[in-house]
């Protein structure tokens, strides 16, 4: 522990490895449970994987085996301290792809057997939620928290970002951020695609998001409530184009891409802002790299206006994967006074949700 008792802190590193970048973040917990946000450092593999429109799980792996000291030493340069200031160190221990989590656990082990720190192996998406607390202040307990990015699409129920966490809806097929990707390479934009998608319909103006009907999946009277859908979504999208083309007509990208992009907003934030509301819910967070979208951030603050519920959304940095939310998490399990976990967890790379931290 560092500083005077009444100022009483710790300080936590996070490492997160689950999918393409390597994250090294450190992370102040206060007595009071307050966290601040000390170094952030990422290093990204996105452009290795770019020419083939998705990550490639062998080559992310191998870019983290060669970002991961470089990535963690400049975070504590840049805090000004040595790994010995450290007070506990969390780990992303899934869910990921297994050999990108493979090296953030076993660096982590090593640092943590190394200066003697205890160790916590922790669930990536909680981190997104825990993230949040950096940017405006303690999360509510409950809160809703929506996850949308290129590995997730979920609605969890955050009762508690240390000790419960609840899915009460997730996709059945693609995640919001791959639907992205995939609509992207269908009409020759690069790789990730949620940028030069958002580009091209916030050009286009508010009349080219309905120019093309586009289904909303799931949204139907008997469908799950909270469960979304977005292949059918890419598939509407992939026959639009493509009939186009077989007729030998232009395809206008910028309308094809705002109409997308509002069946993707429309559904995330009406099935978001109507948990909040049935759940009774006051708060929701919305967090990964589509969080950053801006056609879903003004309509999610719309809804939410208009139903009572007050929205936090990370900034973008914090948004996409990075160890400060890693740290964050650890940092609540600190002041939660949770046990470390066992010196022989292992990365799990299916880890239910509601494993906050590994044993
Ligand atoms: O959280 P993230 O950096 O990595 C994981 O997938 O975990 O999210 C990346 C995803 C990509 O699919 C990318 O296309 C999408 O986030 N994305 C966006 C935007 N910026 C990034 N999607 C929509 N609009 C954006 N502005
Ligand atoms: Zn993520």
């Amino acid at each position: 522990m560092t500083g005077a008792s009444a100022e009483a802190s710790a300080l936590v590193l996070g490492i997160e490895t689950s999918c393409d970048e390597t994250g090294a973040g450190l992370v102040e917990v206060f007595g009071d449970g307050r966290v601040r946000l000390v170094a952030d450092v990422v290093a990204s593999s996105v452009e290795q994987h770019a020419r083939f429109g998705g990550v490639v799980p062998e080559i992310a792996s191998r870019a983290h085996l060669e970002a991961l000291t470089p990535t963690v030493r400049r975070a504590l340069d840049d805090a000004g301290c040595r790994l010995r200031d450290v007070d506990a160190i969390a780990v992303t221990a899934g869910p990921g792809l297994a050999g990108a989590l493979m090296v953030g656990v076993a660096a982590a082990k090593a640092y943590a057997a190394a200066a003697d720190k205890p160790l916590y192996g922790v669930n990536h998406l909680a981190g997104h939620v825990a993230v949040d607390a950096l940017e405006h202040g303690p999360l509510p307990k409950p809160c809703l928290a929506l996850l949308v990015s290129g590995g997730h699409t979920q609605l969890l129920l955050v009762e508690d970002v240390a000790s419960s966490v609840r899915e009460i809806g997730s996709t059945i097929d693609d995640a919001a951020g791959e639907a992205y990707d995939k609509v992207a390479r269908l009409l020759d934009l690069p790789y990730p695609g949620g940028p030069p998608i958002d580009r091209l319909a916030r050009a286009a103006g508010a009349a080219a998001r309905d120019s093309i009907a586009f289904p909303r999946g799931l949204t139907g009277p008997r469908d799950s409530r909270h469960d979304f859908s977005f292949s059918g979504l890419k598939t509407a999208v992939a026959r639009w184009v493509e009939g186009r083309r077989a007729a030998g007509e232009p395809v206008d990208v910028a309308s094809v891409a705002a109409s997308f992009q509002e069946a993707v907003a429309d559904v995330l934030t009406a099935k978001a802002v109507r948990a909040a509301a049935e759940l009774g819910v006051d708060t929701l967070v919305v967090s990964g790299g589509v969080a950053a979208n801006s056609r879903l951030g003004e309509l999610a603050a719309e809804r939410c206006a208009r139903a009572g519920i007050r929205l936090r959304v990370p900034p973008p940095r914090l948004c996409t994967d990075n160890g400060a939310m890693i740290a964050a998490l650890g940092a609540h399990l600190v002041a939660a006074g949770a046990p470390p976990s066992a010196p022989g967890f292992g990365a799990d790379p299916a880890l239910p949700v509601g494993t906050v931290v590994v044993e």
